[in-house]
């Protein structure tokens, strides 16, 4: 058991975030790379993450950029394989990159939209689960899997309702997974955000009848920044975790119990 002091170090780790190239994923990848694993940063658009990877170098850590379509379970297969080949292992999996294509009616929800959204929030964090699961267990070495979820997979979501069917379906996944591979030391959980500042959630920021709507039944007062997830993701990632298996984590100033 590591010393209260190191509880939080991720020192010889090697950790894949997917939606790594800003916002929330970003924070997380740029926070375990000070506390010592080694990150492989994964979304599409390579320039982003190599702009990350430059930040990360420069104050002292490893990173690693890889173009990667999550919605695409080849493409996730081949990034994995890439960071295996490239620093010998992985530890830990963050899944955060997903999609929102449509706001609007439930029943109104176009069926292009529908499997987009499922196709990236929930196949992609599935294969990437897998992907990483098959290679701990090859190992038979522990690991720590963190799928971000949502409060709009906890509770209804209106005219967001197909993107917190998904989110309920990662905490489902989350619960399931965490249960069939425990035994092997494979720590699965999750994270439910609320309204956080990212480009994702410029809309809602920007719309003020909507913001005003949220914050005014948040506790705190006031949606959240990046960098105030990061502390759930150490602590997840990390051995200060290691006996919590298959939960949700809800990060959103007190919305949900309001
Ligand atoms: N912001 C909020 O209020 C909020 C609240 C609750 C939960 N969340 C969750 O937090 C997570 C991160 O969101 P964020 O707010 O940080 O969003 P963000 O700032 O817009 O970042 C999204 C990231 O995902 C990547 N991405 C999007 N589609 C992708 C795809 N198909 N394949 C690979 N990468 C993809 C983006 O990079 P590319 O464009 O280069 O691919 C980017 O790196 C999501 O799971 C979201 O559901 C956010």
């Amino acid at each position: 058991m590591s010393s209260p002091s190191s509880l939080f170090r991720l020192d010889g780790k090697v950790a894949v975030l997917t939606g790594a190239s800003r916002g929330i994923g970003e924070a997380m990848a740029t926070a375990f790379a000070s506390q010592g694993a080694k990150v492989v940063l994964a979304s599409r658009k390579l320039a982003d993450l190599q702009a990350v990877c430059d930040r990360i170098t420069a104050a002292g850590g490893t990173a690693l950029p890889i173009a990667c379509h999550v919605g695409k379970s080849a493409e996730i297969a081949a990034m994995i394989d890439a960071a295996i080949a490239a620093f010998g292992q992985v530890d830990v999996l963050v899944n955060n990159a997903a999609t929102n294509p449509y706001f609007g009616p439930l029943v109104d929800t176009p069926d292009a939209a529908f499997d987009k959204t499922f196709e990236v929030n929930v196949k992609g964090y599935f294969a990437a689960a897998r992907e990483v699961i098959r290679h701990l267990q090859r190992r038979g070495a522990p690991g720590s899997i963190i799928n971000v979820a949502s409060v709009a997979g906890l509770r209804a979501a209106p005219f967001q309702g197909c993107y917190g069917m998904t989110k309920a379906a990662i905490i489902s996944m989350t619960q399931t997974l965490a249960t069939e591979v425990g035994g092997a030391g494979i720590r699965i959980n999750a994270i439910a955000p609320g309204l956080v500042e990212t480009r994702f959630a410029q809309a809602l920021i920007q719309n003020d009848a909507v913001h005003q709507h949220i914050v005014s039944r948040t506790p705190l007062g006031r949606h959240a920044q990046p960098s105030e997830l990061v502390g759930a993701a150490l602590f997840l990632a990390s051995d200060a975790s290691s006996y919590m298996n298959g939960h949700t984590l809800v990060l959103d100033g007190g919305m949900t119990i309001a």
